[in-house]
């Protein structure tokens, strides 16, 4: 039995698509965090944030992350935000595998535009308006990130060649 997988990265890195994939490859269960959160708490994560403001969700975040501390054998996608509050990088890199998908602001950028709307920190943003979100945002929140096991710098790579890479990081 081995210890969870924890993906972390900027919303629109690819984290659910790649982390699918991880799992399969590993013959590991998937979960994607905000969706628990979501099935939890019935109501989406526009929903939690309108009703608890951006400080409740990442309680309830937090809570999410320490309930995965039993899990073995599982790729777990985290939210954005979610290395960036209270210990919770320290928390998942003592359970488990941290991975880094690193990609430049202007590809996130591309990734986000399309579905903007049910992600509330950037939703109604023009695009030159979510550039700038990203590169601010990226810059505050990259010590966080940094602080993962392992750092892939996926930018113009396919999910399935970052898979081949992560495959040989971890031996
Ligand atoms: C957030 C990222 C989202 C979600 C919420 C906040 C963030 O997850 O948790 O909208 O703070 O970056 P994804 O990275 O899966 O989009």
């Amino acid at each position: 039995m081995k210890q969870p997988i924890y993906l972390i990265g900027f919303m629109g890195s690819g984290k659910t698509t790649f982390g699918k994939l991880l799992a399969k490859a590993l013959n590991y269960e998937f979960i994607d965090l905000d969706h628990f959160i979501e099935k939890e708490q019935q109501a989406t994560i526009s929903e939690l944030f309108e009703k608890y403001g951006e400080e409740g969700f990442r309680d309830l975040e937090k809570k999410a992350i320490k309930s995965t501390s039993h899990l073995r054998n599982h790729v777990i996608a985290t939210g954005g935000g979610a290395p960036c509050f209270f210990d919770n990088m320290d928390i998942m890199n003592g359970l488990g595998t941290t991975i880094y998908l690193k990609l430049e602001p202007e590809a996130l950028a591309g990734r986000l535009l399309p579905g903007m709307s049910h992600r509330p920190l950037i939703a109604g943003k023009s695009p030159s308006e979510l550039l700038f979100f990203i590169e601010t945002k990226l810059a505050e929140r990259a010590p966080f990130y940094e602080k993962a096991k392992l750092i892939v710098d996926s930018s113009g790579l396919t999910p399935e060649d970052t898979v081949r890479i992560v495959l040989k990081a971890l031996g």
